[in-house]
């Protein structure tokens, strides 16, 4: 194996490549060339780090120096600079990476600090196309383990005292599904991952396709061997074109190495995984649409009983999880269920990630210790509010969620917690708002998801959430009354009552909670037509504050209505507000802040 002195880690994940990440690659290689670094220094496309926010990303080991925000004109310097001569180019680091002239390697930057990664592990520090990577870091081992050393009811056993709940949402004991889908009559059963994702904001499972591919197939052969199941499917939205593109080499390599394939470790264990590609449909992540789907057909709910362990995929039982469940299977294996069920609290054990968005500095992939609090998530790992606001709450769990407010900071996160607060875990998206959001807008923005994601099989989800819809829009628009409030939260309960399934029975969520915590919103645009956050476009007046008009006219310039009047140099300008399509081009351009929405 060839000796590098220096190891140049360029994030490949999708946030860090759409900002160009891979120019980044092709530069390095060619500045190491002219260099003659090439032996000397080793160049890594990994996968996500996690602070996307940041990105693109490039982290120099022994050094673990982490420099952001890199352009192609910066990697000149850090090879000139850092890899050649060994001086570290401070004002490229990350902000937080150097203090009091001291630099901080990655792992010291607060937004690491409380992390614990587990389902993370690989992501950010291997090359996710190379297996040879994932072995070195004890990839596939697990799976040896199982096969040579353990009985399939041990496997089931392990999983099951390791508390591991399922990521994808629900949070159902993982080893009591493999426990039903092992126990199931049927001489054929199917092992599948749910790597839908359809969550608006969330990009965990992505990010473990794109960084650590092999750990989901090492995890769903180790469940294929648990359950007696042959074969797996992976179904993957095909708009993660680079998670496909990583996982299938991940599946042929490891049908090259004999990981995959037939008599796998000669212990007479066959297991294959094919991909299925999603076109994108929220409700395609719902377990039975989703097998739906794999079968080629309509992506429609199946009403359950009877559950996917009996009569899954072609009607024979199959073990369904969702790939940050499985991300972790690996490790509880190798380190124990005691170890897995010593991290988090005591109902819901381990980590989880999140994908942390909104109004937040640090935007990215968070995982953190089941128990840790909202306040640590958003101020400790996120840094905090940008300009200097004021948080006004968080949602969770998506269009399936709620929102929980600064009340509830210190609320250690957990499933039950959060259920407890109106909200819910979800697949792991968490949205912090701040003063300048409307709660009632933010209903109505998660709610208008739903409208169209329903598959329209059921009537309470497919015409409730549309009436739901139109009373939202109707209030947002400054034409709600008050007995509008009651009759949306009467619709609220009763369809969360009779839906099909998860998507109609928690679409009601981001209305119930904002209605429990910020109801006074709602009343203030009903009763005084007002969006006291300023947001809802038909309820909002322009003005312009006189003291401060310095008469240069740029407003009336650029506003689209011909509303502003005024003299330039001469007389303050005014808007005329029945005209004013309340487009904000005027506040926009304003230079001395003279114009105010409210
Ligand atoms: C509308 C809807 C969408 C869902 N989307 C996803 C998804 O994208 N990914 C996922 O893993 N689970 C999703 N779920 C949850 C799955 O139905 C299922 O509970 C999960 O995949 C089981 O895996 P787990 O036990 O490992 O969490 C969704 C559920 C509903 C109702
Ligand atoms: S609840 Fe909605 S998404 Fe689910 S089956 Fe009914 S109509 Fe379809
Ligand atoms: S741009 Fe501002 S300062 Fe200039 S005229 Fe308009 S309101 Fe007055
Ligand atoms: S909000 Fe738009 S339409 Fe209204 S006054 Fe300003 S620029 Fe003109
Ligand atoms: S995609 Fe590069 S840090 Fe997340």
């Amino acid at each position: 194996m060839e000796f590098y002195r220096a190891h140049v880690l360029i994030c490949g994940g999708t946030g860090c490549t759409s900002s160009g990440s891979q120019t980044l690659i092709d530069t390095f290689h060619e500045e190491l060339e002219k260099n003659h670094l090439n032996k000397e220094v080793k160049i890594v496309k990994t996968g996500c780090f996690g602070l996307c926010e940041a990105g693109p990303i490039v982290i120099v080991y022994p050094e673990g120096a982490f420099y952001s925000h890199v352009k192609i004109e910066d990697v000149k310097r850090i090879t000139e600079e850092h890899l050649l001569k060994g001086r570290i180019v401070k004002d490229l680091l990350f902000k937080e990476a150097v203090e009091e002239d001291q630099i901080r390697s990655i792992n010291e930057v607060d937004f690491y600090k409380k992390q614990k990664r587990v389902a993370l592990k690989n992501c950010g520090v291997i090359n996710p196309e190379d297996i040879k990577e994932y072995i070195a870091f004890d990839g596939y081992k697990a799976l040896g383990k199982v096969l040579t050393e353990m009985s399939r009811e041990e496997v089931i056993d392990t999983i099951k005292k390791s508390g591991l709940r399922g990521r994808g949402g629900g949070g159902f004991p993982t080893g009591m599904k493999w426990e039903f889908t092992y126990k199931a009559k049927g001489d054929q059963k199917y092992v599948a991952c749910n790597a839908d994702e359809g969550d608006p904001g969330a990009f965990m499972d992505r990010s473990v396709l794109e960084g650590d591919p092999h750990a989901i197939i090492e995890a769903m052969a180790i469940a294929g061997y648990a359950v007696g199941a042959n074969q797996g499917y992976v179904y993957v939205r095909a708009e993660y074109p680079i998670a496909v593109h990583r996982l299938q080499i991940a599946i042929d390599q490891a049908r090259e190495y004999g990981l995959l394939g037939k008599n796998i470790f000669d212990k007479g264990f066959d297991f294959d995984v094919e991909i299925r590609l999603g076109a994108g449909a929220f409700v395609c992540g719902e377990e039975t649409a989703l097998l739906n789907s794999i079968e080629g057909k309509r992506g429609m709910p199946r009403p359950r009983p009877p559950f996917p362990a009996n009569a899954g995929l072609w009607q024979k039982p199959t073990l369904l999880n969702n790939v940050e469940t499985y991300a972790n299977i690996p490790k509880i294996i190798l380190n124990g269920a005691d170890w897995f069920s010593s991290m988090g609290t005591e109902k819901s054990k381990g980590t989880k990630v999140f994908a942390l968005g909104g109004k937040i500095n640090n935007t990215g992939l968070v995982e953190i210790p089941m128990g840790t609090t909202l306040r640590e998530v958003i101020y400790e790992i996120g840094g905090g509010i940008p300009n200097g606001k004021k948080f006004k709450a968080v949602q969770t769990g998506g269009p399936s969620g709620g929102c929980i407010t600064a009340d509830h900071l210190d609320t250690p996160i957990d499933y039950d917690n959060l259920i407890s607060l109106g909200s819910m875990m979800g697949s792991g998206g968490m949205i912090v708002m701040d003063e300048d959001n409307c709660m009632v807008d933010i209903a109505r923005f998660f709610l208008d998801f739903t409208v169209d994601e329903s598959c329209g099989k059921c009537p309470p989800c497919r015409i409730g959430t549309k009436r739901m819809l139109e009373i939202l829009n109707k209030i947002t628009s400054g034409k709600g009354e008050m007995e509008d409030i009651d009759k949306l939260e009467q619709l609220a309960k009763n369809i969360k009552a009779s839906a099909l399934c998860g998507l109609g029975q928690t679409a009601p969520n981001p209305v119930l909670s904002t209605l429990r915590y910020f109801r006074h919103e709602y009343e203030a645009h009903v009763k005084e037509k007002r969006c006291p956050a300023g947001v809802c476009r038909e309820l909002l007046a322009y003005t312009i504050d006189p003291e401060i008009c310095k008469k240069c006219g740029i407003c009336a310039s650029k506003c689209p209505a011909d509303c502003i009047t005024g003299v330039k140099g001469k007389e303050v300008f005014k808007i005329d507000t029945d005209k004013c399509i309340k487009c904000g081009n005027c506040m926009e351009v304003c230079p001395f802040k003279a114009i105010s929405k409210k």
